[in-house]
């Protein structure tokens, strides 16, 4: 067995497994070559042959213990029927001008058909001591994108339509549940070992639209995808909620592991969660590199053992990050 999935079973490891949110990117020239082989980021993602050598990349340039497909949330949207388009200042998704049209049905699989196709190609290539995460953005974050047409402005027009039209924002995030639990277990049959969800946006918001819109949701995916395959492992990442907000994403959803995002204290982390944790350097850690690149990877190391932890950072790497500091990271992780 691997060891992503030993830790996703609660063993504690002398040595912890380390993988890279956003591995594949932009920090790394050989990412670089390959998308400017590719035209673009998008034609990237739909070229299985291009998307399985961009997962690789990472894995075979540092021994990495996972490596995650080369993928993006927003292929969701797009196959829910919307046009979405990357530009330098970040994704943006056609405007929906009515959502009571949108449905989920299977065709949508042809368009995530890629995503499935750059599975099976790595998991033949890829040495069975690695893990392969699947992946898929969580109904909240996506249903955000989807009404504001972007990210950022503290998803205003999401919290806006989820409180003034209940009954229309319901089922948008009725309809995300069932394509995300789709997508993620089609992942799960086309070779991942285990599966991560990103509610990147899961910060801000109330008591009541975080119960609503980020545990109930990321419950029904769970419970969805594990009656279909109970074997199945679920890492959730719950980006930006508070520590109260953690601590129940933890115990009622389902998961069975959970990410821990920058500002989680991981003293408090490994007094109060009972599942097993992923997370939580500062990637600006990693960007700064030196004294700081020690003192923060050892504090970590320190609080989180003789618990079940996968070490990854908070969110993901920065495109100005030095390799050198991840080959230096991976190297302190090992020695310690
Ligand atoms: O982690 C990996 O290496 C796997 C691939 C992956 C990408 N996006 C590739 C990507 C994963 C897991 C994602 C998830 C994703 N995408 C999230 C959730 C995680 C998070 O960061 O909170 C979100 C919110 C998105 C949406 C998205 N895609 C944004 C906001 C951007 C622009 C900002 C940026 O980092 O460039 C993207 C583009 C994107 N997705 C790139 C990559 C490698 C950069 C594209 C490029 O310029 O080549």
């Amino acid at each position: 067995m691997n060891p992503i999935t030993c830790v996703l079973n609660g063993e504690a490891l002398l040595t912890p497994p380390v993988w890279i949110m956003r591995q594949a990117g932009r920090y790394l020239p050989e990412y670089r070559a390959l998308r400017e082989k590719a035209g673009s980021f998008w034609a990237l993602c739909e070229n299985p042959e291009l998307a399985a050598e961009a997962t690789l990349m990472p894995v075979r340039r540092f021994g990495l213990d996972a490596a995650i497909v080369f993928s993006d949330i927003l292929t969701i949207p797009q196959a829910l029927g919307l046009t979405v388009r990357f530009s330098a200042e970040g994704p943006s998704i056609e405007p929906v001008t009515d959502f009571s049209r949108l449905c989920w049905d299977e065709t949508g699989k042809v368009v995530l058909n890629p995503v499935y196709q750059a599975l099976s190609l790595v998991r033949q290539k890829l040495d069975s001591s690695i893990a392969l995460f699947g992946f898929a953005g969580a109904p909240w974050t996506l249903a955000s994108y989807m009404v504001a047409g972007r990210g950022g402005d503290e998803q205003k027009a999401a919290k806006l339509m989820a409180y003034s039209d209940q009954v229309a924002f319901d089922r948008l995030l009725g309809v995300l549940t069932q394509a995300i639990a789709a997508h993620l277990v089609w992942q799960l049959q086309s070779g991942a070992d285990v599966v991560q969800i990103f509610d990147s946006w899961a910060g801000g918001l109330s008591e009541v639209l975080f119960e609503r819109c980020v545990l109930e949701p990321t419950k029904k995916v769970v419970t969805f995808v594990k009656d279909k395959i109970p074997e199945a492992k679920i890492v959730g990442f719950p980006r930006g909620t508070t520590l109260e907000g953690y601590r129940r994403y933890a115990d009622e959803t389902g998961i069975d592991a959970i990410s821990l995002d920058t500002a989680v204290p991981p003293v408090w982390a490994a007094k109060n969660i009972s599942l097993p944790v992923q997370g939580n350097l500062d990637p600006l850690a990693l960007v700064t590199g030196k004294k700081t690149l020690e003192t923060e990877t050892e504090r970590l190391l320190t609080a989180m053992k003789g618990r079940p932890f996968i070490f990854n950072l908070g969110h993901g790497i920065f495109p100005q990050t030095p390799v050198e500091h991840v080959e230096k990271l991976i190297s302190l992780i090992r020695g310690f």
